[in-house]
């Protein structure tokens, strides 16, 4: 059997003329085939899930495997961040273990101690906009992806980590190889190399000289205490560099763009900044930016939504697709910021596996959203829509530039 011929290819774009829009394929086939085979480019096939209640019931299956090594696993064209050391791609009992480790920095009070630092960091980068435009004149504009969406959580993570400040041009640029569609698998590699090597001298020099970070923490606690390597923290750094810098760039970006396209949200928001948590869950449930998303092994045979998956067999779930799924979220290509169960989405995962930074990343997004909404009140494109640069190039959704004057 050829799975390319056999089975329709994973679907990836937007439908044409709606960049804010999963693939066409979703609707039909959460409608017709919910548990559906799908062709991946390395010439193998898996399961494609597109229903939210089939979704969540197999991201809390215990037979189903986040170990990339296992057989059936669907590793085509995907990142692999960390690899074997990464906790996202460890099963129980010994996921929780290394979770438990880093809970503490990312609890929901945690985060709060760190909002100020957050607020601090994106009104530096919001005067730099300002500064920007009053140089380039009234007719001038900023990039919002470069001045703000990408620079905000890399120096957040790069802050929580103790990576220094000075080597963020050199983070951006690997990570966007490593999450890059358009690089070749070598050119992946070598990207993800290069930030271990980075990333393993850093400990290192951490061993020697700790800061008050969540590397030096790691270190200090449980790599003298014999409960991880050293490999096992550089995994555990590149996981979090990975995960929590492109992921919540792409979010501002679009989360603000969503906004200029909404003006009557913003309206609303900028009156009554209380709603903007629950605009944020909105724009997570609609944007869904990991857009093929998680996805496992089958390492015993499991039924979802009445299709039998055997050992050995593998899953992607379509998280973007059930986030549209009119069973869960009536009305849902609309955004609606005061949806009553936008925080029921599943952006950020779920079962074990779900987002260990999510309280920093909507931290993140309320800040920047809030603040872009104080200080800019007329911000708007400086280019036609059409002209966004969408990123349907890359495993995260959202948009390569932002330019925006005001
Ligand atoms: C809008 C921003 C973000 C989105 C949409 C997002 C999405 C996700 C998703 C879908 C998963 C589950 C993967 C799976 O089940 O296989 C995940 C896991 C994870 N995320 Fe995020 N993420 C975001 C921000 C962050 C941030 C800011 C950090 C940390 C600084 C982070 C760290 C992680 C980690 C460590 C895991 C693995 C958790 C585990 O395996 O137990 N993420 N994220």
């Amino acid at each position: 059997m050829d799975p390319l011929k056999e089975f329709a290819p994973l679907p990836s774009d937007p439908p044409p003329g709606c960049p804010f829009a999963p693939p066409r394929e979703y609707t039909e086939l959460r409608i017709e085939q919910p548990v559906s085979r799908v062709a991946l480019a390395d010439g193998s096939w898996a399961w494609l899930l597109t229903r939210y209640v089939d979704i969540r019931r197999a991201l809390s299956e215990p037979r189903f495997s986040s170990d990339v090594n296992a057989p059936g696993y669907p590793r085509s064209g995907m990142v692999t961040a960390g690899e074997g050391a990464s906790l996202i791609r460890t099963d129980p009992p010994e996921h929780g273990r290394r979770r438990r480790m880093l809970t503490p920095a990312f609890t929901v009070k945690s985060v709060s101690a760190l909002r100020s630092r957050i607020q601090e960091i994106t009104d530096q980068l919001c005067d730099e906009m300002e500064e920007q435009k009053r140089k380039d004149g009234p007719d001038g504009s900023v990039d919002l992806v470069r001045s703000l969406a990408l620079p905000l959580p890399s120096l957040v993570i790069s802050l929580l980590l103790g990576v220094p400040y000075e080597d963020r041009v050199l983070f951006q640029s690997i990570t966007a190889t490593v999450l890059s569609r358009v690089n070749t698998e070598d050119e992946r590699n070598a990207a993800r190399k290069e930030l271990r090597s980075y990333l393993g001298h850093l400990v290192v020099s951490k061993e020697e000289n700790p800061g008050d970070d969540i590397l030096s923490e790691l270190i200090h606690e449980r790599m003298r205490a014999g409960q991880l390597t050293r490999e096992e923290v550089t995994g555990t750094a590149t996981l979090l560099l990975i995960a929590g810098h492109e992921t919540t760039a792409n979010m501002i970006g679009l989360g603000v763009l969503t906004l200029i396209q909404n003006p009557r949200a913003a309206e609303e928001l900028r009156k009554d900044p209380s709603l903007m948590p629950g605009a944020v869950e909105e724009m997570l449930r609609f944007h869904s930016i990991t857009r093929s998303g998680p996805r496992r092994a089958a390492i015993a045979d499991v039924e979802v939504g009445g299709q039998l998956i055997k050992a050995g067999e593998g899953i992607i779930c379509a998280v973007a697709s059930a986030n549209r799924d009119p069973e869960q979220f009536p009305d849902g290509d609309n955004v609606d910021i005061r949806r009553r169960n936008a925080q029921h989405h599943v952006a950020f995962g779920y079962g074990v596996h779900q987002c260990l930074g999510q309280s920093l990343a909507r931290a993140e997004l309320e800040i920047a959203l809030n603040t872009v909404l104080a200080r800019f009140p007329g911000l708007r494109l400086a280019v036609d829509f059409t002209e966004v640069p969408f990123r349907s190039d890359m495993l995260v959704y959202g948009c390569h530039a932002l330019p925006v004057t005001w």
